[in-house]
């Protein structure tokens, strides 16, 4: 029986909700600007007593936002309205940055400014440095990454205690820069090496490529090749609207939370080998399979099977290829034919993506590579080591992250409570331990023994 029906006419901006024994319920319809089409529940509660249930909120929208656009049906990925790929063949990482939170192109003197303030913050507060060495040399770059960057929070309370438009600038651009040196920081760390300072002569890139590769008496210099790539790299994981590190984001902002700690709690999000843990993931799985000297179709048995997901492929927004992995695809290929270099990984990659998207599996369920397949592979050929591949990742982000705490905080909105559906017991009274199931077991039933008495 269908107990439900929602009508939403065209040429209204309004839903209506028929429930059952109730009288028809309307709703605001938003439209956005590229036509999406959301009916607004914010009152359904309050006036029906339903509420909605979306398990991962795929279906569900948090927010508004102007600042990114992704259509996963036809593969599109916007900026601020600019397509990506425009963006990656004639942006800058930093110019990028600067379009998502403030959303136009900076004018040359704004870059300027902006590319200024990022070198004055490139330094660490020497008590700050001292905080690296606590962690023992096997910390996972991602959890130094996330404490440090909550850590430098406490050498600015300024910046947590007011928020307006010149202290968020101040604040944005410490934080893009600081990440920077934290990760190239903790990098040296995990080798053993001596932290190399950053260089205020040198761009965003080039200056980060010389932290985590330079030695002293041995400085490191990117061929172009190198530097374009990682550009790119950076530039196409700048922001993805509302995933699961975004939207934790926004959600700590909502609390009233600060930048820093927003921005920390986003790191941790992405960590996950779902989210942006996959590069790692997918690099490993490539890696075990060269080991393992399996054939591909033999692997795709395997993933039909259910043994173990391709890492790096399905996404739940793009139901056809990731634009991003199609231009880091290139990207790569550019970089291994430009430096001469060989990857067996890549080969595997290819032979993977061609066995698997002809094959129906993969076909019905529309998965094709995301981005992480073919980033890990760029990653590793520039020479970043597989444990900081997730740290890229999120050096890439951060933008995105302080763009969407800034549309958060500015948007006045509502602390973020989702509601839950209750399926645990109902009301029942307390049981001493004695009458407990299990009371007869090795520990008898000395209730004073049992309640720590
Ligand atoms: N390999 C094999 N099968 C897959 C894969 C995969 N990578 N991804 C999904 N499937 C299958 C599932 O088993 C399921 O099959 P079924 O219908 O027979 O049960 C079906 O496709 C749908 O899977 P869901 O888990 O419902 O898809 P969802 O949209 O929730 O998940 C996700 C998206 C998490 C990205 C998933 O595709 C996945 O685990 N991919 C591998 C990890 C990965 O690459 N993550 C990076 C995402 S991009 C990013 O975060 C930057």
């Amino acid at each position: 029986m269908d107990m439900t029906q929602v009508n939403v006419p065209a040429e209204t901006q309004t839903a209506t909700l028929h429930l059952p024994g109730q009288p028809p319920f309307d709703m605001a319809v938003t439209v956005g600007t590229e036509n999406e089409h959301a009916f607004d529940v914010t009152q359904l509660r309050s006036n029906t007593g339903y509420i909605t249930l979306d398990n991962g909120y795929g279906n569900t929208g948090s927010c508004t936002s102007a600042i990114t656009y992704i259509d996963g049906d036809k593969g599109i990925l916007r900026y601020r309205g600019y397509p990506i790929e425009q963006l990656a063949v004639n942006s800058s990482f930093v110019e990028v940055a600067w379009l998502l939170i403030y959303g136009e192109l900076p004018t040359p003197q704004q870059l300027r400014r902006f590319r200024q303030l990022l070198t004055e913050h490139e330094m660490l507060h020497e008590g700050l440095r001292h905080h690296f060495e606590g962690f023992p040399p096997s910390a996972h770059p991602m959890a130094m990454l996330s404490a440090m960057i909550n850590a430098s929070s406490c050498y600015h309370p300024e910046l947590i205690e007011n928020d307006d438009e010149e202290n968020f600038m101040a604040s944005a651009a410490k934080l893009m820069s600081k990440v920077r040196t934290i990760a190239a920081f903790s990098f040296k760390k995990s080798l053993g090496q001596p932290i190399v300072y950053p260089h205020p002569e040198k761009s965003y890139c080039r200056n980060f490529l010389h932290m985590m590769f330079s030695i002293p008496y041995a400085p490191y210099e990117p061929s172009p090749e190198v530097l374009g790539a990682f550009m790119k790299f950076l530039i196409l994981h700048a922001d993805h609207e509302q995933n699961c590190s975004t939207s934790t984001v926004r959600m700590v902002c909502s609390s009233g939370a600060n930048l820093f700690a927003s921005v920390a709690a986003g790191v941790c999000a992405l960590w996950g080998p779902l989210h942006g843990g996959a590069n790692q993931s997918a690099i490993e799985m490539l890696q075990k399979i060269y080991a393992s000297g399996e054939s591909v179709k033999t692997i795709v048995e395997q993933v039909k099977e259910k043994k173990f997901r391709l890492m790096g492929f399905g996404h739940r927004v793009y139901k056809s290829y990731d634009p991003r992995a199609i231009i880091l695809k290139q990207a790569l290929q550019d970089l291994l034919k430009r430096t001469g270099q060989e990857d067996p990984l890549m080969d595997i990659a290819m032979e993977l993506e061609e066995v698997a998207l002809t094959d129906d599996y993969f076909i019905s369920r529309s998965l094709y590579p995301n981005v992480d397949f073919y980033s890990g592979l760029i990653l590793r050929n520039i020479g970043i080591p597989v444990n900081m591949f997730t740290v890229m990742f999120a050096i890439g982000r951060i933008p995105g992250w302080i763009a969407h705490w800034y549309e958060q905080r500015r948007s006045g909105g509502r602390i973020f409570r989702p509601r839950q559906v209750y399926t645990g017991a109902t009301e029942r009274n307390y049981l001493s331990i004695e009458e407990r199931n299990g009371c007869a077991n090795d520990l008898g039933c000395d209730a004073a023994y049992l309640r720590g008495i």
